[in-house]
């Protein structure tokens, strides 16, 4: 891999798989923050270009989680969105319920000495019930039509004709709707400092703050493979062709 230095931060994602890992690892924002070239998120964020250029040559992974690596850009859009609604959805629906539990016992017991997981806890709650409302909007809206353009324009036969008017309307407000969780991930990383609990925390305390984390990568994961990839070619399809 040679210098990449020009190339965005969302280009890099999507040519390598294994880049978000490294975006994880330094705190570049790869989903919605992806617009920016590589240098300049590596100087916004304190760290050597080189050194992440580094990592990604080296397919070097902050740990091992289980999300593997793929290149989804390469697969028809109705594999992508099955893995996203099997992997990611499942997982979201999953950990915000097991999430805000494990919340409301420290908040409850640590609240008045730890005032910040009384924060965490809302900003916690706020970016759940947004995410339930937006993951029923995918999937009963948007990845529904997405499917149904995609074998329209395989077989030849017409485009759909949504409520909606075009692709593009339910994308950019889920667009907006991932820049907002982007947004509750920043604050629940600052009012957690950085998911680091206090030194007197017991065990469920440390476990909602790795289970935040291991949300937040699994999130940024998710948004990387809608915004980068879904989105554009779903945009990409629907002008492809006769106009109907
Ligand atoms: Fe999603
Ligand atoms: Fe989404």
């Amino acid at each position: 891999m040679g210098m990449k230095t020009e190339k965005t931060v969302r280009e890099l994602a999507v040519e390598n798989p294994h880049a978000t890992r490294v975006f994880e690892k330094f705190g570049i924002d790869y989903c919605c923050g992806g617009g920016r070239p590589l240098s300049a998120a590596c100087i916004e964020k304190g760290v050597l270009v080189q050194e992440v250029e580094r990592a990604i040559s080296e397919g070097v992974t902050a740990e091992v989680n289980r999300l593997a690596p793929q290149d989804w850009a390469q697969n028809e859009l109705s594999e992508l969105i099955d893995h996203i609604t099997a992997t990611h959805h499942v997982y979201v629906r999953q950990e915000t319920v097991r999430i805000q539990q494990l919340l409301a016992k420290v908040a409850g017991k640590h609240g008045s000495k730890h005032p910040e997981v009384i924060r965490v806890q809302e900003v916690f709650s706020a970016l759940s019930a947004e995410l339930t409302s937006h993951l029923m909007k995918e999937e009963n809206i948007l990845f529904p039509y997405i499917v149904q353009l995609e074998k329209a324009t395989a077989t030849g036969l017409p485009k759909p004709r949504p409520m909606f008017g075009s692709v593009k309307s339910p994308i950019h407000m889920m667009e907006l709707e991932h820049a907002s969780a982007g947004e509750a991930l920043r604050s629940l990383r600052e009012d957690s400092n950085n998911y680091t609990a206090p030194d007197d925390a017991c065990a469920t305390f440390q476990a909602s703050y790795l289970a935040l984390q291991a949300f937040e990568a699994d999130l940024h994961q998710h948004i990387h493979l809608e915004n980068n990839i879904l989105f554009p070619k779903a945009i990409a399809l629907e002008n492809s062709g006769p106009a109907v």
